[in-house]
């Protein structure tokens, strides 16, 4: 589990999973940086992605969660940074992977794509799961130095 503050943020298509995840992360004791937007109407991905990143690569979070309508573009847009490894997840079992193979420090859902019960899961696991290192560490090592 982090130390630190969870950062999260979405577009209008994650609203609404976003304050749900919010209000599960409160009730779990831990401190939540949220960083937008404040409700449904239209915004750009990229623009929260990129709020998100910096605040991991400026050490005002460890992780964080990212939620657009599919999970995609705000994932591609964090993923643009080497700081950051986000994995959009579906299911527990990518939600257990993407921590022990891939030291994932974003978490990414498509609202319009998965149920909130399957996200809340998809979250606890992603928190309470540690790297496995080893030979994982080598491969995520080279996720910083694209070649
Ligand atoms: C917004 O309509 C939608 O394109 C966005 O939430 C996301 O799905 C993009 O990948």
């Amino acid at each position: 589990m982090t130390s630190k503050a969870i950062a999260i943020a979405c577009d209008h298509g994650g609203y609404d999973m976003k304050v749900e995840l919010i209000a599960d992360l409160q009730s779990m004791g831990l401190e939540v940086l949220d960083l937008g937007p404040d409700g449904r109407d239209s915004v750009d991905y990229p623009d929260y992605a990129y709020a998100l990143a910096d605040a991991i690569r400026s050490g005002k979070a460890d992780r964080g969660i990212l939620i657009c309508g599919s999970g995609i573009g705000i994932s591609i847009a964090a993923n643009r940074y080497t700081e950051i490894r986000a994995a959009l997840v579906h299911d527990a079992l990518g939600a257990r992977l993407c921590r022990e193979h891939n030291d994932a420090n974003v978490i990414v859902f498509g609202g319009r794509m998965t149920g909130i019960e399957v996200a809340r899961d998809c979250l606890k696991i992603f928190l309470n799961t540690d790297f496995e290192g080893g030979r994982h560490a080598r491969r995520v090592a080279k996720l910083s130095t694209p070649s």
